[in-house]
Parts: structure tokens; C-alpha cells; sequence
């Protein structure tokens, strides 16, 4: 077992991981640390854009940008959280642009803004373009810039570390354990503050845009050290997944005037029910609700599970011209084949390369998939781990990026503001882990600190039984699509979270056939199972017991969303017998809660 020593140790190497890291770099001798290569991680997923009050393309103000988020949360993001987010959007992202992000441009040199779902001109409920954007690669492009002013900071990277435990001294954060993946071999990272920047847990179910590696492993190891898991019950599935494959196809299609078309050729999100005055560019709630109900009425694709998404520019103008929509300066808004290929060519390749249709002539296969966690580890804005409901802070241990929850998401997120969410939240987490180290010792290591994590392995690696753990995942994804999804009932959650509690069962007596140490990606994979099944409990008990619906919380049998029950977020600690839950109050400033009308 080798044992380092920083200031800062950062686990996760995406978005927030590596603002975190630059910025706490700048003052404290700090670490990354990453299961991955850096430029792999999941942030480089993410495609259609940013949010920021620019204005860039049209006028657009913070407050309406704060106001959108606010709305789009269905009222449970903590509104002094958003303020502060969206307050600090427009200097964060000239940020990006002066570290050398080649954004996309407008005529006259301006970085290009697109709409987004839920994004609006608050005063004519018209979407705004208020979304910067690089082409349909923003993550990518984020992660890229990062990784580079991180290198030129001189931030010590780990990269194919699994991180497999938190060192936990006096009740303050005292380091990692983590496996080097080439080797096998322990490694104990002594540190002042640890900061998780781990991702999301897609993975817990069927049809995800998440990548392998999200497995929720910050969420799992938290809550194995007596932190809650806040609003898990909130999960948001993206509209518009490849058919059966689930891969993201930005919402910036829609964005660019591409629209959502039923069996019958209607473009049903402009029907009375749904979204009459945005239309596709509702937020993905209600998109993914929509096509739910189309689907469920016979209206998918020849009566399958599946929609067309049509961005061909003579539909894309066809509907322009009935919407009235107009370019920046009142020209009518068209688009040319040329244009969808410079401003959409990653999800042109995807359709291509996976589906064999070309979206320049054909219409695309989409169905709603998996795609972020609204919910997370409990944070305030400053970044810091908060254990109760009454905030109280962890000392040494913070959080950022999807797998903590501010809550500037609430129970809805609108798209853009999850990049925007990891790089204001990793910076704030790096800037005061860094403030934190300057002013405090470290914590003296225990005498066997990796000791847990070894036995954790050694229980995985020796185990006897007959149980596979590609069956045990397979099973957990499909009841947590079922049954924890889009639409939920009281008979689907239970039964889905019995169904979680045996399969949990099983896990104990899974048998691995790999007993070597250089890239054991079995065993790793049975760790990260072992988490997904401890966060799809901790989701599914949170979800059944609320009992109202609430963005991305729709229950069949609680329709309503009910302000007066449920006006509040859920605790969850995950205990030997089952889940523990406790509720927080919901943080307002100035916005009273309405009912959402888009
Ligand atoms: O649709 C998208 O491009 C995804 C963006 C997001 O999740 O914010």
C-alpha cells in the first residue's frame, strides 16, 4: 500500500472535478484523482450549451434566467442557491472563453446562443436564446479547456484511480482509498479536505445517456459514512434518447427549430394539454411526460415505444413560419441543410453511425432515457458537505457538480444549467477546500486506514455463491425503468423497492471469475453494482414516499403537486435495516410558488 499526502484531494475528473482542482490548486497542493483518463469523464456528454444571461442574440437579464430556474425546479430549488448561480453565469462563462474554449460565434464575433427548453423572455414567454454554445460539443469543449489550464497549474493527476472509501478522523475528513486499476494496489491519499465531483448514477437504470463509469460512487460512499442522500426521487429523463440505445441528442435540435412528431405526423407538444405557448422547448419534464402519454395512446411510431424527432429544414421552416419565429434582428427564422450540419454535426454522426439515418433527410427514433440526478450530497453554496437538516457542515468534505445537490435543481432541471451548475459549484468547492487546508492540520491517519476498503474488496473477490453480477444489474435496471421512472405508482415503488432489497440479498452471494490484480475490471465492476443498488434503494424509498407530483416525480395516484405536504426536501440515510428518511425546509427569496404553465 503506497500513502501520499495533499492538501486537497479531488475525486472526479469532469466538469466540476477539475474546476475544483484548478481553482484550489491556485493556493493548496492538490490532487485529482480519476477512475478515468480526464478528457473521458462524462462531462464531455454533454452537448447543446450553457446558460447564461448573455444576451449576446437578444436582450436576456439574470433575473429571468433565475426566475426560468426557479419555475423549471416546480419550486424546490433553494432560490438563494439559483440567484447565486445564475448571478455569477455570465462572468463564469467569459471565464471559459478567456482560458480559450473555442465557443461557437455570432456574425459580429459574440459567442453564439441558442434556445433551450424552459429558457424564456420572462416578460413575453417566448424561449430566449440564452444557451453558449460550441457547435453540439460544449461539454466536451469545457472538459478540454480544463484539463488544459489544470495541466499548465501544475494539479497532480491519478488518472485510473478508483476511489473506494473516505478516511473519515474526529468527524473531519482526513483522505481517500483508493485502487490503482493497472495494478491493483492500495493507495491511501492523506489530505486536509477531500471534494467529490464523482457524476450521476444513470446507470441505475435501462435506457441512460449515462456512461458506464456513472455508478453514483461519491453519493454511495458518503452515505456509507452516515451522510444523508438529499431529493433522490428526483431524477430527470432527457426527452430525447437514440431508440433503445438511450444516447443523447441535444435538446439544441429543438433549440434550432426541430420538433417532436407523433405516428400520426401532429407535432403534439403544441397540443392544449401540453405545452401550447413553447412548444418543444418546454422543459424536459413535461416534454418526456408528453411523449409518455402520446406513446401510451398508440401514437408512437407504428404503435412502438419510440417518436420521431424531425429537424429536416423543411420541417424545421415549415413550423418556424407557423410560429412566427424570427431570427435576432426580424427576419423570418430558416435554416439550411448546411446550417444543421455546422451547428448539430456530433448528433449527425450519432444518428449515422448508430441508426443508419441521416437527420438532414430523415426523421430521428427517440424515446426518453435516464439522464441526470436532480438529487445528490447534501452542499451549501460554498460547496461544504452539510449532514442535517440543519445544515450543519461536515468540516473538510465538500461536494460539486451532479453528485451534490445545492439544490439549484430542485426537482427539475432545465438544460444548460447543469454545466453552469459544475463549473460556478467547482469553483466555489476548490476555492474554500483550498481556504479550509490554509487554515487547519491533518487530521493523524488511522493505524490501518485502508483497512475497510481492503475488506470491502476481499468480501467481493472471495465470495462463493452462484449469483452473477451482470443478472443482478440487469434486473435492478429493468424494475427501476419500470417502475421508477417517467410515471410512478404506489404498487409499481413497492414493488420495485422489494424487488431492490432482494436483489441486494443476492449480491452477497455473487461469484467472480477474475482473481488477477492488473485492470480487475470485474471486481471494480461488482464494487460500483454494489453502490448502484444501494442508491436505486435510497431513490426508490424517497420516491415512495412522497406522495404528491412534482417535476420529475410524477405519481399516477398523486397527481398534484401539493405545496402545503410536500413544499420541502427529502433526507435519506442509509441504515443496516432499511432507509432512515427526514425532511429540510425549501430555502425562498422572492418567488412565490405558481402553478407551471409553458
Ligand atoms: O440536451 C442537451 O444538450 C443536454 C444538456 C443538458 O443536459 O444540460
Amino acid at each position: 500500500m503506497k500513502t501520499h499526502q495533499f492538501e486537497v484531494i479531488v475525486v472526479g475528473a469532469g466538469g466540476a472535478g477539475l474546476m475544483a482542482g484548478l481553482y484550489a490548486s491556485k493556493t493548496a497542493k492538490t490532487a485529482v484523482i480519476s477512475k478515468l483518463y480526464p478528457t473521458r469523464s462524462h462531462t464531455g456528454a454533454a452537448q447543446g450549451g450553457i446558460g447564461a444571461a448573455l444576451g449576446n442574440e437578444e436582450e436576456d437579464r439574470t433575473e429571468w434566467h433565475t426566475y426560468d430556474t426557479v419555475k423549471g425546479s416546480d419550486y424546490l430549488g433553494d432560490q438563494d442557491a439559483i440567484e447565486f448561480m445564475c448571478e455569477e453565469a455570465p462572468g463564469i462563462v467569459y471565464e471559459l472563453e478567456h482560458m480559450g474554449l473555442p465557443f461557437s460565434r455570432t456574425a459580429e464575433g459574440r459567442i453564439a446562443q441558442r434556445p433551450f427548453g424552459g429558457h424564456t423572455n420572462n416578460e413575453t414567454g417566448v424561449p430566449v436564446r440564452r444557451a453558449c454554445y460550441a457547435a453540439d460539443r460544449t461539454g466536451h469543449m469545457i472538459l478540454q479547456t480544463l484539463y488544459q489550464q489544470c495541466v499548465k497549474n501544475n494539479v497532480t493527476f491519478f488518472d485510473e484511480f478508483q476511489v473506494l472509501d473516505m478516511i473519515v478522523v474526529n468527524g473531519k475528513a482526513a483522505g481517500v482509498v483508493t485502487i490503482e486499476l493497472a495494478t491493483g494496489e492500495l493507495h491511501v491519499f492523506h489530505a486536509k479536505a477531500v471534494i467529490f465531483a464523482t457524476g450521476g448514477y444513470g446507470r441505475v437504470w435501462e435506457i441512460t445517456t449515462n456512461a458506464y463509469a456513472n455508478t453514483g460512487d461519491g453519493i454511495a460512499i458518503t452515505l456509507r459514512h452516515g451522510i444523508p442522500a438529499e431529493d433522490m426521487e428526483f431524477f430527470q429523463f432527457h426527452p430525447t434518447g437514440i431508440y433503445k440505445m438511450g444516447i443523447l441528442i441535444t435538446e439544441g435540435v429543438r433549440g434550432e427549430g426541430g420538433v417532436l412528431i407523433n405516428d400520426k405526423g401532429e407535432r403534439f407538444m403544441a397540443k392544449e394539454e401540453y405545452a401550447p405557448h413553447v412548444k418543444d422547448l418546454a422543459s424536459r419534464d413535461v416534454v418526456s411526460r408528453a411523449m409518455y402519454l402520446e406513446m401510451k395512446n398508440g401514437l408512437g411510431i407504428g404503435g412502438k415505444r419510440y417518436l420521431y424527432l424531425d429537424v429536416r429544414p423543411e420541417t424545421v421552416n415549415k413550423y418556424a413560419a407557423l410560429d412566427g419565429r424570427t431570427n435576432p434582428d426580424g427576419t423570418p427564422y430558416t435554416v439550411t441543410a448546411d446550417d444543421i450540419l455546422s451547428r448539430l454535426p456530433d448528433i449527425i454522426d450519432f444518428c449515422k453511425t448508430y441508426l443508419g439515418v441521416d437527420p438532414v433527410v430523415d426523421p430521428m427514433p427517440v424515446q426518453p432515457t435516464a439522464h441526470y440526478a436532480m438529487g445528490g450530497i447534501p452542499t451549501n453554496v460554498k460547496g461544504e458537505v452539510v449532514i442535517d437538516k440543519k445544515n450543519t457542515v461536515m468540516p473538510g468534505v465538500y461536494a460539486a457538480g451532479e453528485t451534490s445537490c445545492v439544490s439549484v435543481h430542485g426537482s427539475n432541471r432545465l438544460g444548460t444549467n447543469s454545466l453552469l451548475d459544475l463549473v460556478v459549484f467547482g469553483k466555489q468547492a476548490g476555492v474554500n477546500a483550498a481556504e479550509y487546508a490554509r487554515g487547519t492540520d491533518f487530521q493523524p491517519l488511522p493505524a490501518d486506514p485502508a483497512g475497510p476498503a481492503r475488506e470491502q474488496l476481499a468480501r467481493l473477490r472471495n465470495s462463493s455463491g452462484a449469483e452473477r453480477i451482470s443478472t443482478i444489474g440487469t434486473e435492478m435496471k429493468a424494475v427501476m425503468f419500470d417502475h421508477v421512472g417517467v410515471f410512478r405508482t404506489e404498487a409499481g415503488m413497492t414493488e420495485a423497492v422489494e424487488k431492490i432489497r432482494e436483489l441486494k440479498e443476492r449480491f452477497k452471494h455473487i461469484r467472480l471469475d477474475d482473481r488477477g490484480t492488473v485492470f480487475n475490471m470485474e471486481l471494480l465492476n461488482a464494487w460500483e453494482l454494489g453502490n448502484l443498488l444501494d442508491i436505486a434503494e435510497v431513490t426508490a424509498v424517497s420516491a415512495l414516499t412522497r406522495r404528491e407530483s412534482r417535476g420529475a416525480h410524477a405519481r399516477d395516484d398523486y397527481p398534484e403537486r401539493n405545496d402545503k405536504k410536500w413544499m420541502k426536501h427529502t433526507l435519506a440515510w442509509l441504515q443496516e435495516d432499511g432507509v432512515k428518511l427526514d425532511y429540510k425546509p425549501v430555502t425562498f427569496t422572492k418567488y412565490e410558488p405558481k402553478v407551471r404553465v409553458y
